[in-house]
């Protein structure tokens, strides 16, 4: 039998513990390199907000929430996937393990500060999934991008992906709802409780449509 890192067992056929610790290490630095990516985020848009409360006296950003999926939740999901237990694999196919949501008071400010992060030399963008064009057929808005951070480590530098999601306060309200209606469902929602919610979900849109004219109304007074 071969260790994990290539070592035979021992002759019990029991894996020494040296590369039990050798895996747990790997394991521990991988998942903190998450966090690192997660820090390096929160600066960048700690610094956005504290630049436009200084030069605008206003930020688009209105609140930011972080989130780190735990070690159970990855392998839940590395198991759900089929992904390789492989930390490289693991890297390329689950990309929403750190994550990162910025909630704006305009819809435009979700774009805006979407094309502010984009145009940062160091952050790579995976992909974008743009459901305020397109919600989902549940009603879901945000926008969802996948940008890769730079994490400079002693001995080198990690690109470490990241979910950044972008969204209203009222497609926050509306998303945060139908998670908790989601699980309190079991994943299965009653389909009058669906009907419900995407009529809510238009209810948010038309918020969002009513207070951007109501701004620019304002805007228009100087
Ligand atoms: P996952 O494997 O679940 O992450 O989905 P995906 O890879 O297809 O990504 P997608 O961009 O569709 O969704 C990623 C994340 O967006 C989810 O983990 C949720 O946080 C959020 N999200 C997507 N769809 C919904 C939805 O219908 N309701 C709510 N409340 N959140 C959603
Ligand atoms: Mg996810």
């Amino acid at each position: 039998m071969t260790g994990y890192d290539g070592t035979a067992a021992t002759a019990d056929g029991q894996v020494p513990l040296q590369v039990i610790k050798n895996l747990q290490k790997r394991v521990a630095q991988f998942h903190l390199s998450y966090k690192f990516a997660i820090d390096e985020l929160t600066t960048k848009i700690g610094i956005l907000q504290e630049e436009f409360e200084h030069t605008h006296d206003y930020s688009p950003i209105e609140h930011v929430r972080t989130r780190l999926k735990s070690m159970d939740s990855i392998i839940e999901k590395v198991q759900r996937t089929g992904t390789t237990p492989d930390v490289d694999a693991v890297r390329a196919r689950i990309r929403d393990i750190a994550g990162v949501r910025i909630t704006c008071a305009f819809v435009a400010d979700a774009y805006w500060v979407a094309d502010m992060l984009m145009a940062q030399a160091d952050l790579e963008v995976l992909e974008i999934k743009d459901y305020i064009a397109n919600p989902k057929a549940n009603g879901y808005q945000s926008l969802h991008l996948i940008v890769t951070v730079p994490v400079f480590l002693s001995d080198r530098t990690e690109l470490v992906p990241v979910e950044i999601q972008l969204r209203t306060i009222a497609m926050d309200f509306w998303a945060s709802l139908e998670h908790k209606i989601y699980y309190k469902y079991d994943r299965e929602v009653p389909a009058s409780l669906v009907a419900e919610l995407t009529e809510a979900a238009d209810a948010a849109r038309a918020l969002d449509a009513k207070m951007a004219t109501l701004r620019d109304q304002i805007r228009a007074l100087g």
